[in-house]
């Protein structure tokens, strides 16, 4: 986006950034939607409904912002262990947001892929993930990949058996296997691992999130429950990450220098 293209909300945040500058790659999981509704007396389900309109936000923000990639977790491999009801509910909601909300995407540039296993899906689901991701597919602006029936342990997993399936019809040794070639066959291979992690609604865990991906991410807590994350919100962890130094295992001094050859 050309300077005279941004918006004065943009402006005032890119303003505020420090040495480290923006993420090219935000990953979020939303949590929070549950305790959310519990607190105005809600149904947890109408958590799950407010999360929605903050994510159609979000995706507006981050475009403005001119972030490349937005990795988000809205449903876990270990989510299907919640009430029948809940989950039925949040199959619903990934429908109805898949009807709804693409081709506006589409129409903002938006390149939306779908991460996890998805054969655990409704038929229907699956069907709609696919034409979804054919539609947006050369798509240049913000890539948004939302992490369903997703889960770290089994991105891993499902990367070893590729390379053990090499190994086994004889195109690669083991010796073949390095990280950079498990790396390969993970989800988002082909993009930056991501720079800014960003957990709501106060719990300081992974829950199962991009594991390998997340080596060297900053990482972001805040108890803000997902509901209530708004731009601003959003703007503020940005800002952090941008203040902070991301050595990868070398000195302070030698990253100075390095920024400053
Ligand atoms: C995150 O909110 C959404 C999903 C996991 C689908 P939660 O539903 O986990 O909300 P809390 O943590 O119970 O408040
Ligand atoms: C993580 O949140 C998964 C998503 C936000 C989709 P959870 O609420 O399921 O995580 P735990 O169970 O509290 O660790
Ligand atoms: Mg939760």
């Amino acid at each position: 986006m050309s300077d005279s293209n941004l918006t004065e909300a943009a402006r005032r945040c890119l303003e505020q950034l420090g040495p480290e500058g923006l993420p090219r790659h935000v990953a979020i999981i939303m949590d929070g939607n549950g305790r959310w509704a519990q607190r105005q007396h809600k149904p947890r389900v109408a958590g799950h409904r407010a999360g929605v309109e903050v994510v159609r936000q979000l995706v507006q923000t981050c475009g403005e912002l001119g972030i490349e990639v937005l990795t988000l977790f809205a449903f876990s491999s270990e989510n299907w262990r919640r009430p029948a009801r809940e989950v039925g509910f949040l199959m619903e909601l990934f429908l109805l947001a898949l009807e709804r909300e693409v081709r506006k995407l589409h129409r903002h540039n938006v390149q939306l892929r779908i991460i996890g296993e998805r054969s655990a899906f409704p038929e229907k689901i699956q069907q709609r993930i696919e034409d979804a991701e054919n539609l947006t597919r050369d798509n240049t602006g913000l890539v948004l990949n939302i992490a369903a029936n997703y889960g770290g342990r089994w991105d891993i997993t499902q990367a070893a058996r590729t390379l053990a399936e090499q190994v086994a019809a004889g195109d690669i040794t083991p010796e073949d296997i390095t990280p950079e070639r498990l790396a390969e066959n993970l989800c988002l291979a082909d993009l930056p691992e991501p720079d800014l992690f960003i957990r709501t609604g106060g719990e300081q865990r992974i829950s199962n999130f991009l594991i390998w991906q997340l080596a060297y991410t900053e990482l972001y807590f805040t108890p803000v429950l997902w509901p209530d994350f708004n731009r601003d919100e959003f703007e503020k962890a940005v800002i952090s990450f941008s203040h902070r130094q991301r050595r990868f295992g070398q000195t302070g001094e030698q990253v100075e220098q390095q920024r400053n050859a």
